[in-house]
C-alpha cells in the first residue's frame, strides 16, 4: 500500500498512529538537528519532522537529500505539533518520520509551486503539469468537474440521452473557419472537425431520440480572446416536439440548478430582453445587467443647435456614470483617450458634469444651455453627482463603442461583482446579418434556424427585418449559451440556403443529407448549446476560460507544452498527397 492516508486527512485524533504517506516535497527547513518537510498531494499538506534525537541514524542525511518536488513515501508516527498552524487543516499534527523512500527525484521546478507563483504565463503553460500541482489551477479543474457532473446528473434525470457524435465530419457552418483533416484513404479529400454537432443532433431528433445531450469538444478556427479557444467544450442539447418556451424553461431550470448547487445562489425567473432592446439600451447582444448605465438616445434633443458633430451623426447616445462627477479633468481626458484607442475607435467623447447644486458643466457649453443638459440628464437617468458621457456616429459603431466604455467604467467602479449572478435571455434575434465586406447576408445563428412564423415571405423584400426563433442565454455580460428552433422541412431549408447564397447544387452537396432526412418524418425540434468553459469560468467568478482548461492553447492557437501545431515530415506529406511550400 502506497499510503494509509492522504496529506489532508490527519488530525489530533490520529495522534499515536503509525501512518504511511506519499506526495511531493513542497519545501524543507533544515535546522541541522531537525529537518521539517511539507509533504503535498491533491488533498493538502502534512508536515513531516526528522529529529536527530528521536530518529534512527541515517535518517537525517536522507532528509537533507530531499529537494523541491521530489516524490517520496514516508512512514512514521502522528505526533502533536509544538507550534500549531491554524491556517491548514492538518496544522495541529506532524509526522515523526521513521522511514523515507524517494520514489522519484525532481529537477528544480522552473517556477514556485505556490498559490502565488513567480512563473509567467508562458512558462506555466510550457510546464502545465507543474502548474496543475498549484492549488488555484487544481481547484479550477475540480470545480469544472463538479459543474459538468451537476449538468450530467440534471439532464439525465430529465430524460436526456448522452450520445456521441463523430469528430471527422463535413463542414457545419457556425460562422468560423473549419479545422480540416486530410484523408489518406481518399486522397485530395478532407474531413472537417465539427464547429458543433449541430446537424448530427438534428438527425438524432429525426431518429426519434427526443432528448439528446452531449458534453462535447467543438473546433473553430477563429481569432482568440479571453473567452475563446480554438477547441472548446459545449453542453450540446436538442429536444423534439417542443416550442421555444419549452427550451427556455428547461434550460433556465438547468442554469438555476447550477447556480444553487455550485454557488448556493437562488435566482428568480430570468428576465427576457428582445435583441433590438439589448442593442438599443446596452449596445450589445450580451448585456451585463448587474448594474445600470443604460443608454439614453439623444438624437431628438441635440440636433437643434449648431454642433455639427451631433447634427451629422446617425446616432447620439449617452450613459450616466454614477458618482463620476468626482472625476478630475485629467481623469476625463484619459477616458477620452481610452475611447479613442483603435480597439474602441471613437472619434471623441462629449461629457457633461451633473453638479450637486443641479447645474451642469459640459465640454460643449458653447452650443447647449442648462435646459438642454437637463434633457440629457433625463434621457440618460443622470442625477446630481453623475457624469454623462456621450458618443456619436454611425449607429452600430457608436453602440459598440459606448458599450465598451460602459463595461470599462463598470470595471473601474467595481460594479462587476463576481459573486452576483444576473442571467437573462436575449430573444428575437434577426435571422440574417449583413456581411459589410461582401455585402451578402449570412445566418446570424446558423442556417438551420427557423424564421418566426409568417416571416418567411419577408426574406425576399426585407431580409434584415426577419426575426428568428433564436435565443441566447447571457450571464454577467457573457454569452454562455445559444440556440434556436430549427427548420424541419426541406422546402423551408432550401429557401433559407438560397437566401444565404447557396446554389441548388451547392446546397445539395453540402446539406443534402439533412434535407433528405427532413423528407422522412422529421419532428419539430430545437435546442441549445452552452459553452461549458465559459459557464464554468463565470460560476467560478472569472472570465478567462484558459484558467479552467487543463491544457489550453495560447493566443496564437499554440500548445506550447507539446509544441503544436508542427510541420509534418515529408513521408507523411507524401502519403497524404499534400504539397507544402516549406519556405512559406
Ligand atoms: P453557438 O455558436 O452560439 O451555437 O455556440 C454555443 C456556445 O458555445 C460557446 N462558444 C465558445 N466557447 C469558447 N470558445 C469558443 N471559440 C466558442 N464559440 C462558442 C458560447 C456559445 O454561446 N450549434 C449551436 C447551438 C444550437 O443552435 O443549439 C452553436 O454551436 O458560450
Amino acid at each position: 500500500m502506497y499510503r494509509t492516508h492522504t496529506n489532508g486527512q490527519l488530525r489530533t485524533e490520529h495522534i499515536g498512529q503509525e501512518v504511511t504517506l506519499a506526495g511531493w516535497v513542497q519545501k524543507t527547513r533544515d535546522k541541522g538537528f531537525m529537518v521539517w518537510v511539507d509533504l503535498r498531494d491533491r488533498y493538502g499538506i502534512t508536515q513531516l519532522i526528522f529529529d536527530a534525537q528521536r530518529t534512527e541514524k541515517g535518517m537525517m542525511e536522507q532528509a537533507q537529500k530531499l529537494g523541491r518536488e521530489f516524490v517520496i513515501q514516508i512512514s512514521g508516527t502522528v505526533i502533536e505539533r509544538e507550534s500549531k498552524n491554524p491556517n491548514i487543516p492538518t496544522g495541529d499534527i506532524e509526522i515523526l518520520v521513521s522511514k523515507v523512500t524517494i520514489l522519484n527525484a525532481s529537477l528544480t521546478p522552473p517556477f514556485t509551486i505556490e498559490d502565488k507563483t513567480d512563473g509567467g504565463e508562458d512558462l506555466r503553460m510550457k510546464y502545465r503539469y507543474l502548474d496543475i500541482r498549484r492549488n488555484p489551477v487544481r481547484e479550477n479543474l475540480i470545480f469544472r468537474h463538479k459543474v459538468s457532473m451537476a449538468v450530467r446528473n440534471y439532464l439525465s434525470a430529465e430524460g436526456f440521452v448522452d450520445v456521441e457524435t463523430p469528430y471527422l465530419i463535413k463542414s457545419t457552418p457556425e460562422g468560423a473557419r473549419d479545422f480540416v483533416v486530410p484523408s489518406r484513404m481518399n486522397q485530395g479529400q478532407f474531413y472537417a472537425l465539427p464547429q458543433s454537432p449541430q446537424t448530427f443532433k438534428q438527425l438524432l431528433m429525426v431518429g426519434g431520440l427526443d432528448k439528446y445531450f452531449q458534453i462535447v469538444k467543438c473546433f473553430r478556427d477563429e481569432d482568440l480572446r479571453a473567452d475563446r479557444q480554438p477547441e472548446f467544450t459545449q453542453i450540446d442539447c436538442e429536444m423534439a416536439f417542443i416550442e421555444q418556451e419549452d427550451i427556455l424553461t428547461m434550460f433556465e431550470g438547468l442554469t438555476r440548478h447550477l447556480l444553487k448547487e455550485i454557488n448556493g445562489v437562488e435566482v428568480g425567473a430570468f428576465p427576457r430582453m428582445q435583441y433590438d432592446d439589448a442593442m438599443r439600451l446596452y449596445g450589445n447582444d450580451k448585456p451585463d445587467i448587474r448594474f445600470g448605465m443604460k443608454f439614453g438616445e439623444l438624437n431628438d434633443i441635440v440636433k437643434h443647435k449648431e454642433f455639427k458633430v451631433f447634427n451629422t451623426a446617425e446616432l447620439v447616445v449617452g450613459i450616466s456614470v454614477p458618482g463620476a462627477n468626482s472625476f478630475t479633468r485629467k481623469e476625463i481626458d484619459k477616458l477620452i483617450d481610452w475611447v479613442k484607442r483603435p480597439q474602441v475607435g471613437a472619434l471623441g467623447m462629449v461629457y457633461c458634469r451633473c453638479n450637486d447644486d443641479g447645474s451642469f458643466k459640459s465640454s460643449v457649453d458653447k452650443f447647449y444651455d442648462q435646459e438642454d443638459f437637463a434633457k440629457w440628464a433625463e434621457a440618460t437617468g443622470a442625477s446630481p453627482g453623475d457624469l454623462i458621457c456621450v458618443l456619436s456616429g454611425e449607429t452600430n459603431k457608436v453602440r459598440a463603442q459606448l458599450s465598451a466604455l460602459r463595461m470599462e467604467l463598470a470595471e473601474r467602479l467595481g460594479l462587476r461583482n463576481a459573486s452576483v449572478f444576473a442571467p437573462l435571455w436575449v430573444v428575437d434575434f434577426p435571422l440574417l446579418e449583413l456581411d459589410e465586406e461582401t455585402g451578402n447576408y449570412h445566418a446570424m445563428h446558423h442556417p438551420f434556424t427557423s424564421p418566426k412564423p409568417g416571416q418567411l415571405e419577408l426574406l425576399d423584400t426585407h431580409p434584415a427585418d426577419v426575426k428568428a426563433n433564436a435565443y441566447d442565454l447571457v450571464l454577467n455580460g457573457n454569452e454562455i449559451g445559444g440556440g434556436s428552433i430549427r427548420i424541419h422541412d426541406k422546402q423551408t431549408q432550401a429557401i433559407m440556403l438560397r437566401h444565404l447564397g447557396f446554389s441548388e447544387q451547392e446546397a445539395k452537396a453540402q446539406f443534402g443529407f439533412l434535407m433528405d432526412a427532413f423528407e422522412y418524418g422529421a419532428p419539430p425540434h430545437g435546442g441549445i448549446a452552452f459553452g461549458l468553459d465559459r459557464l464554468v469560468a463565470i460560476l467560478g467568478g472569472q472570465e478567462t476560460i484558459r484558467d479552467f482548461i487543463a491544457f489550453p492553447k495560447n493566443n496564437s492557437g499554440r500548445d506550447v507544452m507539446i509544441d503544436a501545431p508542427a510541420p509534418l515530415d515529408q513521408a507523411q506529406l507524401t502519403e497524404l498527397n499534400l504539397k507544402v511550400d516549406i519556405q512559406a
